[in-house]
């Protein structure tokens, strides 16, 4: 055992509770105790034990309820509770498993028994922990990889406003190095005008000058040239702040997230991997409600998405053929989930890998293109983690919608 793990042992029978406690910690775990339902979720919220011991029958709150309780709250969902019961009859067995329990053991118990139950059922929670460990890096990897493949369009995103707002302000320094001098003869002109005196050689001279350096030109570039840079420091600020906004993984739980606002982060994250092949149409209920989720990796899936979309248009129209396609964006509000359409007008999938897309590693496309992670990454995203759903709609040709849906209301059963 690497680090003492620590077993949660609930029952209104104090003798039973000593018994299991001394035992349990002559096998080297540590243990704490409840005496009822409700306390029993108050220290398991508040410890989070490796395991729960639990008696059906308690006042208060008895077993079953608290392990619906316990089962719907995203802190304590995945402690295995193992029920004990003297009630051992088919029927309280079974529904002990319906509850979410994980096994069940019949009162009067054998302490070898319990032990040996507990053990297989900490070295699954330690399997499945090590699994969702994996789960996580994959996802960090498959972050990577696409925050690696979008750092060159970035780049070149904000290459080019960065190259003309440099040339503009270095125009504007040139033509300010030459109003300067013709201002400076206009304050003259002004001051022997003031002093009534003759200023008709100094008008003259003026006026020379600002035809030798132009000054229709430059009143007419001048404000073009502002105007051009402070466009092209707001595309490069968007775009830096969308990258910082993806890029950053958000909380490590669970919050509620505005899903436009994601939408529109990676759309303009993405924006080089669209715009040569795709007009963006968004369509986005102004009404969404904030969805509980891990928003950074609903981010990643749209990107996926995204990156998925323009490929098809890239495959259907050409690379740089002048014509380009539509990737169509929608939210809607659909009462008991969110859903999110990402449509593109691409070249389709073929109804006969249709049902492969998903998989860990299917791809169609050449070496260095695809790695066949974005859409497995997605399915694992939406219906493992968020309990929704991801489907696809295509016709060869025509184009592809996927369809994700997120539960709404799942914050409830998350607070404590
Ligand atoms: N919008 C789309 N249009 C056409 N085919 C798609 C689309 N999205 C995904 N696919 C198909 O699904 C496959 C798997 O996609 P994905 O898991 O993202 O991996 P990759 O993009 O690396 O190939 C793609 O190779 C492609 O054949
Ligand atoms: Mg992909």
């Amino acid at each position: 055992m690497k680090t003492q793990q620590t077993i949660l042992i609930v029952d209104d029978n104090r003798t039973n509770r000593v018994l299991l406690a001394r035992s349990l910690a002559n096998s080297g775990y540590s243990t704490i105790e409840a005496a009822d339902g409700a306390k029993a979720i108050e220290l398991a919220l508040e410890h989070r034990p490796s395991i729960i011991l639990l008696d059906v029958q308690m006042p208060v709150m008895d077993g079953f309820e608290a392990c619906i309780r316990m089962k719907s709250m995203e802190k304590t969902a995945a402690i295995p509770v193992l029920f004990l019961t003297s009630h051992s009859e088919p029927a309280n067995i079974e529904r002990a498993f319906a509850v979410g329990g994980c096994d069940c053991i019949a009162k009067p118990f054998h302490m070898g028994e319990v032990k040996a139950r507990l053990a297989v059922h900490l070295g699954l929670r330690e399997a499945t922990d090590m699994l969702e460990e994996t789960h996580a890096q994959l996802l960090l990897a498959q972050k990577m990889e696409s925050i690696g493949q979008l750092a060159a369009g970035v780049a070149h995103e904000i290459n080019t406003p960065t190259q003309f707002v440099g040339d503009n302000t270095r125009f504007l320094k040139d033509t300010f190095e030459q109003l300067a001098p013709a201002l400076g003869q206009v304050r003259q002109l002004l001051e022997t005008a003031i002093a009534g005196g003759d200023c008709g050689r100094e008008a003259r001279a003026v006026k020379e000058l600002f035809e030798e350096i132009e000054l229709d030109y430059i009143l007419e570039e001048f404000p073009t040239a502002l105007d051009q840079s402070i466009e092209g420091l707001q595309r490069v600020s968007t775009i830096v702040k969308a990258m910082k906004e993806f890029s950053h993984s958000g909380p490590s739980e669970m919050a509620l997230a505005d899903l436009n606002r994601s939408l529109e982060t990676t759309i303009n994250v993405a924006s080089h991997e669209w715009k040569y092949v795709a007009e963006i149409e968004k369509d986005l209920d102004s009404d969404l409600p904030h969805v509980f989720c891990h928003a950074g990796e609903i981010a990643q899936v749209l990107l996926n998405m995204i990156v998925n979309a323009a490929y098809a248009l890239r495959e259907k129209h050409g690379e740089g053929a002048g014509k380009k396609g539509v990737i169509r964006l929608s939210t809607r509000n659909a009462g008991r989930y969110v859903e999110i359409r990402v449509s593109d007008s691409g070249s389709g999938i073929p109804e006969e890998i249709r049902q492969r897309i998903f998989d860990p590693f299917f791809t169609t496309k050449a070496v260095g293109e695809g790695t066949g992670q974005g859409l497995s990454m997605a399915h694992k995203v939406v219906v493992q983690e968020h309990h929704g759903t991801i489907s696809v709609e295509s016709e060869v040709g025509v184009g592809t919608t996927f369809i994700i849906r997120l539960p709404l209301g799942r914050e409830l059963a998350a607070v404590s």
